[in-house]
């Protein structure tokens, strides 16, 4: 039997109700498998825990989070507490002090997603972004001068480390060469004269070393043209911590909505646990009535499936969400249905009973 520790941070608002449908495929799974299993442990923290005990997570939590084989996060913030605390002080602590240094984004337009683009090959949008996590633009550097004077400056200061960015420009053309498929760096070294001339030079150093893989190189604004221009130019994109949070949220909205896109936090060398989320907030204006969507925590399991080495469950919960949205019965409001949050996880669990026994005789 394998065991799989998972720390689970439900977190505000939708958090808690998403996560337990992701917590339902996967339980689906190991009951039907037999010979895995999930045991979950719950932390409480976020923003309801900040107004009872002024932190969002407590002093000893990253050492006490740190034995897990993974992470399973819902959503954190909500109004009364300030979003520069609820994400410093919980989401991005995790994500620095396990060095969480990749971040990954699929977007892929599976069947029976919506998309806003007009006569769109649903083969062309299929791109796995890899976004630098742990510095960059989101380092927190930088300094408030004068405050409250006439003469205030803010500077906010990128942070773009030779181990930083050639460790994610590494990892990348790892991926894209096990893949198969081509590398593309978005950058803007026209406008960021030292943080994004640096990129591009290790961007080209690095890929001396991999010859075998075609790569190319967009400036930002001409890349969130053309993923909505010629989608299918983008396969692995690596870029920065900002570009790829914008990016993706653009990439978010080509590939279903935000009701579906997952993110992984990863340490690729499992000193510590990687960390696995649906990269929505936590909804405070639907929270507490069933409404939200939970395909993005799903695919999220799905992720965390992959990450621990049972890709072909990774990829049988994919398969049941585009059988479930295929179906286009048991659909959350955002996606234009009338179910529930519960029933849209036990369709899909029911989605994974039923393809399971092909998946097993592989
Ligand atoms: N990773 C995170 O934990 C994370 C990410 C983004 C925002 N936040 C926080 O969440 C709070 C709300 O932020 P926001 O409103 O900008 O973004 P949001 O993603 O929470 O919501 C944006 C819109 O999308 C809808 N929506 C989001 N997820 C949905 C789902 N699963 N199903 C159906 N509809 C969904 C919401 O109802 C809302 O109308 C803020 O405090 C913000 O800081 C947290």
């Amino acid at each position: 039997m394998s065991i799989y520790n998972i720390a689970v941070i439900a977190g505000d608002g939708i958090g808690p109700e998403v996560l337990q449908e992701g917590i339902k495929v996967l339980n689906t799974i190991a009951e039907l498998d037999g010979s895995l299993h999930f045991e979950y442990t719950y932390f409480p923290w976020g923003c309801e825990y900040y107004s009872q005990h002024g932190v969002m997570m407590d002093e000893d939590g990253v050492e006490r989070l740190k034995d897990f084989d993974a992470i399973f996060l819902g959503a954190v913030g909500f109004p009364g507490v300030p979003d520069h605390i609820s994400l410093w002080d919980l989401l991005l602590k995790i994500r620095k002090s396990f060095d969480q240094y990749i971040n990954i984004r699929p977007i892929k337009l599976i069947k029976g997603a919506p998309c806003p683009l007009k006569d769109v090959n649903r083969e062309d949008i299929d791109m796995l972004f890899i976004r630098e996590n742990s510095e960059g633009e989101y380092a927190g550097a930088g300094d408030w001068l004068f405050k409250g004077q006439a003469n205030e400056v803010v500077l906010q200061t990128g942070v773009f480390s030779r181990k930083g960015t050639e460790r994610v420009i590494r990892y990348a053309f790892e991926t894209a060469r096990k893949a198969g498929k081509s590398l593309t760096s978005i950058s803007k070294g026209n406008a960021l004269n030292y943080s994004m001339v640096f990129w591009d030079q290790v961007f080209e150093e690095v890929a001396k070393e991999f010859p075998d893989v075609q790569t190319a190189s967009y400036l930002v604004d001409a890349a969130a043209m053309l993923m909505i221009s010629d989608p299918k130019r983008f396969e692995v994109v690596v870029t920065s911590n900002l570009f790829g949070d914008i990016l993706t949220d653009l990439g978010a909205a080509l590939a279903g909505g935000i009701g579906l896109a997952a993110g992984a936090n990863i340490n690729p060398e499992r000193n510590f646990p990687s960390m696995f989320e649906p990269i929505h907030g936590s909804a405070p204006d639907i929270a507490g009535k069933g409404l939200a969507n939970p395909l993005a925590a799903i695919w999220s399991a799905s992720q965390l499936l992959d990450f621990i080495g049972h890709e072909k469950y990774g990829q049988l919960v994919l398969d049941a969400i585009e059988g479930l949205l295929l179906e286009g019965e048991v659909l959350t409001p955002d996606m234009k249905g009338a179910a529930s949050t519960a029933e849209v996880g036990d369709r899909v669990s029911k989605i994974v009973s039923s393809l399971m026994p092909s998946v097993m005789v592989e």
